[in-house]
C-alpha cells in the first residue's frame, strides 16, 4: 500500500466551487423497495415531504437523506439503476456561481427535458454515472422553500449517526485517473490516499480524495478483474456509481446496540481477526468484548484509531459503512484485506467466485 502525505488544509484558491459540505444524499426507489424502512432502521425519522413533487425527507442530526419517487430525473434514473443513490447535493457559497465555475471546468450541466425534470430548483450538473451533483448555497432555505412537514411522519429514536464521513464510488476499469481529475479539477477535491489492495482471488486499486472544505472524502475504487466486487457492482447496478456510504457516529458501539434487532445484516470477519488486532491497535479504550460482540473493526495507529462496521449490500449493490473516529482520518486501510476476504467469502456463497 502506498499512501500520499494527508492534506488538512487547502486555500481558498484550491476551492474552485467554494464547496461548504453536502447537503442532502437523494436516493430513488419504487414504494416496494421498502427504502422507508431501511432509512428508519439506521434512525432517519420521515419528517417532511416535497411541496409539489413525491420526495420525501428522512433526517437524522445533520444528515439529509431525500427519497425521490417521483419520475422526472430520478424515475428514468431508476428505470436504468434500479434502486440507487441518484443524486447529492453539494452545499457551496453560491449556488449560481458554483454551477458556472463547474461548468468552465469541464463538468456537464445538467440539461433536463420535459420528461427527465429534477424535482429541486437547483442548478446542477452531471456527476459519477450520470447521477447529478446540485448546488444548494442555503440549504435550510431550500429545505423550508421545497418541503413542507408530512402529513403521515415516522419519528424514530436517531442512533447516533451525525454527518456523512465519506462516500465512496466505483468505477470502471481504466477510469479511476479521469474520475479523480473530475473530483480533483473541477471542485478542488485533494488526493489523500492511494491504496493497492489483494484479497484472495482479486484486488481493486483506489484513489481517497477529500472535499476542498475538507469537510468529507469520495474514496474511487477500481477493480483489477472480472470477477472483482468492483466489477460485480458495475454489473449489477448497470454502471458507476456510489459504492457505500460512511455514516459518522461519536459513538458507534452505542449505535450498533441500538441498531440490535432491526435485522441490518453486517458483513462477517476472520475468525482470526481478534487474536491479533487489539496488539495491533494498542488504545482501544472501548470495551474490547463489546467491539468483538457487534463484529466492529478496528484500525489506527499510535496517534489514534477508528472503530468500522460495514452492512451487506442494502440498496441494490450499496451498503452503508458506520464508523467512529478517535484521531485517525483514514480509511480502515488495515482492515482492507480481512474486509476484502469477507466480501469474496459473500460472492463465493452466491457462486460468483
Ligand atoms: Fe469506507
Amino acid at each position: 500500500m502506498d499512501h500520499l502525505p494527508p492534506q488538512t488544509t487547502n486555500p481558498d484558491s484550491a476551492n474552485p466551487t467554494k464547496m461548504k459540505g453536502i447537503a442532502f444524499l437523494e436516493f430513488s426507489a419504487e414504494p416496494e423497495f421498502g427504502m422507508e424502512s431501511i432509512f428508519t432502521n439506521f434512525g432517519f425519522s420521515k419528517t417532511s415531504k416535497h411541496r409539489s413533487h413525491k420526495v420525501e425527507a428522512f433526517q437524522q442530526n445533520s444528515i439529509l437523506f431525500l427519497l425521490n419517487q417521483d419520475r422526472g430525473f430520478a424515475g428514468q434514473f431508476r428505470d436504468a439503476h434500479g434502486p440507487s443513490a441518484s443524486g447529492m447535493g453539494f452545499w457551496v457559497e453560491d449556488a449560481k456561481f458554483a454551477h458556472q465555475e463547474a461548468v468552465k471546468r469541464g463538468a456537464r450541466p445538467f440539461d433536463p427535458t420535459e420528461t427527465t425534470k429534477a424535482a429541486y430548483d437547483l442548478p446542477a450538473v452531471y456527476g459519477i454515472g450520470d447521477s447529478l451533483i446540485y448546488f444548494v448555497d442555503d440549504p435550510k432555505a431550500f429545505f423550508e422553500k421545497e418541503f413542507a412537514p408530512h402529513d403521515a411522519p415516522i419519528e424514530v429514536e436517531q442512533k447516533g449517526f451525525e454527518f456523512i464521513d465519506h462516500l465512496t464510488n466505483n468505477v470502471h476499469k481504466g477510469t479511476l485517473g479521469q474520475w479523480s481529475d473530475f473530483y480533483t479539477e473541477i471542485f478542488g477535491f485533494t488526493k489523500v490516499r492511494y491504496f493497492d489492495i489483494r484479497g484472495d482471488e482479486t484486488g481493486l486499486f483506489s484513489y481517497a480524495l477529500r472535499s476542498a472544505d475538507g469537510s468529507f472524502c469520495i474514496p474511487i475504487n477500481e477493480g483489477t478483474e472480472e470477477k472483482s466486487q468492483i466489477e460485480e457492482y458495475l454489473r449489477e447496478y448497470k454502471g458507476p456509481g456510489i459504492q457505500h456510504i460512511a455514516l459518522s457516529s461519536s459513538n458507534l458501539l452505542s449505535s450498533l446496540d441500538q441498531m440490535e434487532g432491526t435485522g441490518v445484516e453486517f458483513l462477517d470477519i476472520d475468525d482470526e481477526y481478534y487474536a491479533s488486532v487489539f496488539n495491533r491497535v494498542p488504545n482501544v479504550s472501548e470495551d474490547h468484548a463489546h467491539i468483538r460482540r457487534h463484529n466492529v473493526l478496528v484500525d489506527g495507529d499510535e496517534h489514534g484509531y477508528l472503530l468500522q462496521i460495514f452492512t451487506k449490500n442494502i440498496i441494490g449493490p450499496i451498503f452503508f459503512e458506520l464508523i467512529q473516529r478517535r484521531g485517525h482520518d483514514a480509511f480502515g486501510e488495515g482492515n482492507f484485506g480481512a474486509l476484502f476476504r469477507s466480501i469474496e467469502r459473500d460472492q463465493r456463497r452466491r457462486g460468483v467466485l
